[in-house]
């Protein structure tokens, strides 16, 4: 199946409430526990692209409260939503939430030593800006941590995903589920975007519907190698 590409930015205020209010409880934590287990020693001053309602942010603060994340998203409304959760988790002093869109970040602070990014890279209509803003925004030795949605076979198999995870969502939900599924990319294409950058990081499937990159932007391997690079 070809990928679709779907709208870039999440700007409408129903459909952000709608996101914010989904249970991504599992794929989070799922993407928090293995970020935690990969870079335990990368945890000063964490970046998330893309970072939506920041339920990433404060997940990954509760878990290591000596961290300090910053935190950027495109959409004035989804920041909203994002700064209301940090404030509500009473982590004003770890989570900072930006305003900022991709490419050509300029930040106050550039002091990362992990980037985070959680299914952002799908919405983007040109995947290479994404990495390269990954490099441009990284030290030599700093380490990636990307999940994001593949693309399954085809529009019925996308149909039958959202239909097992989000059956109690809203309409207005399962219709941009369906149409990120439609935008990601399959494995191979990830894997081609890192030869045309010459990146060395790895790749793996991590479940029925979601793929993890790890690494760091110097190619050094993690310290706990667990691809298969399946
Ligand atoms: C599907 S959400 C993912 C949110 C969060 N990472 C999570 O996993 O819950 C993707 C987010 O990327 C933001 N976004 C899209 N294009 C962007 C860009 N060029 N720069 C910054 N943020 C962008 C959207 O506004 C949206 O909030």
């Amino acid at each position: 199946m070809k990928r679709v590409l779907e709208p870039e930015f999440m700007d409408d205020e129903e459909q952000v409430l709608a996101y914010a209010e989904a249970d991504f409880s599992s794929s989070n934590q799922l993407f928090v526990d293995r970020l935690v287990a990969e870079y335990p020693s990368n945890m000063k001053h964490v970046l998330d692209l893309g970072c939506g309602p920041a339920d990433i942010c404060i997940r990954l603060v509760r878990m290591k409260p000596s961290v300090r994340v910053t935190a950027i998203d495109a959409s004035a409304a989804m920041v909203r939503v994002a700064q209301q959760a940090v404030v509500d988790a009473n982590l004003q002093d770890q989570v900072t939430v930006v305003k900022a869109r991709l490419p050509g970040l300029s930040l106050e602070e550039d002091d990362f030593d992990t980037i985070v990014s959680k299914d952002f890279l799908h919405h983007l209509p040109n995947p290479t800006v994404f990495w390269q803003e990954l490099k441009h925004l990284s030290q030599r030795h700093t380490a990636i941590c990307v999940m994001d949605l593949f693309r399954p076979r085809s529009e019925d198999a996308a149909k039958a995903i959202v239909e097992s995870v989000s059956a109690h969502e809203p309409e207005i939900f399962k219709t941009d589920f369906y149409n990120s599924l439609l935008a990601a990319f399959s494995l191979d294409e990830v894997r081609s975007q890192f030869r045309e950058l010459g990146l060395e990081f790895a790749i793996e499937k991590v479940s029925e519907r979601h793929f993890l990159v790890t690494g760091f932007t110097d190619g050094s391997s993690c310290r706990q190698q667990t691809s298969t690079n399946a």
